[in-house]
Parts: structure tokens; sequence; C-alpha cells
């Protein structure tokens, strides 16, 4: 079978157990990775006094490809966050977050959603600054949000197109456009255009952010796969991975122009490092998002069957789930079920 180059980046605090966890899922399935280990975060940091190395960035551009464990930002001062780097470096322009209730007794049963999210572009392009009056420096914050035309219709054009291969229903295009009337609204018109050419293959319909907010905690299953910009990206997808117990069972792709790099959505969770207490739930589904972009869908398919039937089991879970297994041993499980 034909290797794909990978880079693999164990990340910091809690990173590099929760993917030597996922290595060995992955290798029981018999996915066909062939990885190339790279440094990032604190880790490359200590190593080599560069948080991002040359190295790790070569590397991600021949592969195409990454999966990564949590990196550690400093908060404060220190070097600016890698992931946002990542992020610009390789053009990740839009980020899918699935979301689906796998433990029972949770508040809802069987929501299954999908955000994708925008993520470059809109109010998080950072372009802000201060107004001096008088004495005081900082009398007025002033930011402006970007959003073009090119950047919805290559974001909206993968959203569509990856709905409709992973055979969803509906996609809600989610924004603001009633009062952010240019900003969100060149978002709304440009994916809803867009959406006129899927018609017949996927239902479309629109939402305004804050009642599309209010509707998620009532009625989840009314919505499918749900498109926005930045902001309301990142608010939505915290509020939907809180509707099926919260981040610890997260995964997330960010699909670029030159790259797609898969992870977990929690941070490296510097309390339980080195404890190999962490659940790796998160980042073996993000590598099972990374089996579908590589087209080995059956193996992706495998190994959500068996995470779901391990979850759902209620026994040999890890400590945050209630279980007392460690971050190996549920690995195991996972394994003994494939
Ligand atoms: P965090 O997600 O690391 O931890 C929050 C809480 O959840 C902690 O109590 C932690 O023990 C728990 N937790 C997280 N993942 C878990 C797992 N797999 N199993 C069991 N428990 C888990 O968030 P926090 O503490 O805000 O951030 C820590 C560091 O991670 C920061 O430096 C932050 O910048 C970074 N971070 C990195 C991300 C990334 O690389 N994508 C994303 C989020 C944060
Ligand atoms: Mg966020």
């Amino acid at each position: 079978m034909e290797k794909i180059p990978a880079t693999l980046i164990p990340g910091d605090g809690i990173g590099p157990e929760i993917v030597n966890a996922t290595l060995k899922v992955l290798e029981a399935l018999g996915a066909s990775f062939e990885w190339e280990q790279q440094l990032a975060g604190v880790a490359a940091e200590d190593a080599c006094g560069d948080p991002l190395p040359q190295a790790t960035l070569d590397s991600i551009r021949r592969t195409k490809l990454a999966l990564k464990g949590p990196l550690t930002t400093p908060v404060g001062s220190g070097f600016r966050s890698i992931n946002v780097r990542l992020r610009e470096e390789f053009e990740l322009f839009a980020n899918v977050r699935p979301a689906r209730s796998f433990l029972l007794g949770g508040r809802f049963e069987n929501v299954d959603l999908v955000l994708i999210r925008e993520n470059l572009e809109g109010l998080y392009v950072g372009v802000e600054h201060y107004i001096p009056i008088a004495d005081d420096p900082k009398a007025v914050a002033e930011a402006s949000g970007i959003i073009t035309r090119y950047g919805c219709t290559r974001f909206a054009e993968f959203a569509f197109n990856w709905a409709i291969k992973n055979k969803r229903k509906k996609v809600t295009i989610v924004h603001k456009a009633n009062i952010l009337k240019k900003l969100t609204g060149l978002f709304l018109e440009t994916a809803t255009e867009l959406g006129k050419k899927y018609e017949g293959q996927i239902e479309v319909e629109e939402r305004i952010v804050d009642n599309c907010a209010m509707q998620l905690v009532l009625n989840p299953n009314q919505f499918d796969v749900l498109i926005t910009t930045n902001m309301f990206g990142d608010i939505l997808s915290d509020e939907i991975a809180g509707l099926v117990g919260g981040l610890g069972l997260a995964p997330s792709a960010n699909i670029g122009k030159d790259a797609s790099i898969f992870e977990a959505v929690h941070g490296s969770a510097p309390d339980i490092a080195g404890k190999k207490i962490a659940n790796p739930t998160a980042l073996m589904l993000a590598a099972a998002l990374m089996l579908d972009h590589v087209e080995e869908a059956d193996k992706a398919t495998r190994l959500r069957e068996s995470l779901d039937a391990q979850l759902r089991s209620g026994e040999g879970l890890t400590v945050d789930l209630g279980g007392k297994a460690s971050t190996m041993e549920f690995a195991d499980n996972i394994i003994a079920r494939l």
C-alpha cells in the first residue's frame, strides 16, 4: 500500500501523551500515514530557541498534511500563538468542527452538528488601534473587520462541497447582516449566491447569529451544518461543543490552500500533563477527520464507531469522564473494539 507522508507535531503538555495513544490506534487501524515528526511550541523553543522552526514549516509545506498536539501559548508576553501563525502561513481558511453526542445522559441525545468557520478574515484580522484624547491614551478603541468576496467564495465553496461529500442535508448561513450590513452582508450575499449552484443537492437557509445561538440551545437538532464568519464561528463552535459535553471530545480540521492541519480543540492541559490520565478522544476524532481527508473513510468510520461504542458503554473511560483508565488503557480499549 502506498504511504502518505504526514507531519506529526507532538506538542506541549498532554500533547505527547495523547499523540502517542492516537498513533497506536492509527497503527492498529492500518492507516497509511508515514510520519515526519517535527517540533513546535514550547517544546521547540526549549529544544532550538524557536517556537516554530523552519524544519517544521518545510515539512508541512512538503506533506500538506499534519496531525498536531496542543501548543502552549505564553500569556501576556512571550512568543505569538503558533496556532495563529500556522493559520496564516498555510492560509488555513476553513475550520471544521463536528460535534456529536457520544455520552449517554447528556442534556441532548443524538446531536450531530458541524460548524464550519471562516478562519482568516472578519473582525479577527487584528486591525485595531487606540485613539488618544487629551491625557487619555486609550480614550477610543477602534477595530476594522475585513471580509473579501474572494475569501467568502473560497470558504463557502469548500463548505458546500464538504457538506455534500459528507452526505449532510442542510447548510445554515449564519450572519448579522441586519446590523453589519456590509461586513457580514457580503458573506451572506456571496454564500447565498453560491448556494444556488448546489440547489437540489442540499438545502440552504440563513439565520441571524443571535437567534441562531438561542435556537441551538432550545433545539440543536433543527440544524445540520452551520457556516459562518470568524468571530461568530469562534463563539458558536464552543457553544456547540458545550451541547455535547464540552471541549474534551471536540476535534477540528483546519483546511487550507497550502496544507490541512488536524487537532483537538482543547489545549495542552498543563494541570494534568505527565500524569498519563489525559483523554485522547478529541485527538483520535481529529485523526478520523484526517483519514476522511485522505480518502480512507472506511478506517475513519471504524475508528469513530469504536470510540462511540466505548464512550456509550460507560466503561474504561478516562478520569475527566468519571472513569479510572489511563490514556494508554483507553487507547487499548479502542484497539480491542476496532
Ligand atoms: P485546556 O484545554 O488546556 O484545559 C482546560 C481544562 O480542560 C483543564 O482543566 C484541562 O485539564 C482539561 N482538559 C483539556 N484537555 C483535556 C483532555 N484531553 N483530557 C482531560 N482533560 C482535559 O485550556 P487552557 O488551560 O485554557 O490552556 C492551556 C494551554 O493550551 C494554553 O497555553 C493555551 O494557549 C493552549 N491552547 C492551545 C490550543 C491549541 O494548540 N489548539 C487550544 C487551546 C488552548
Ligand atoms: Mg475559540
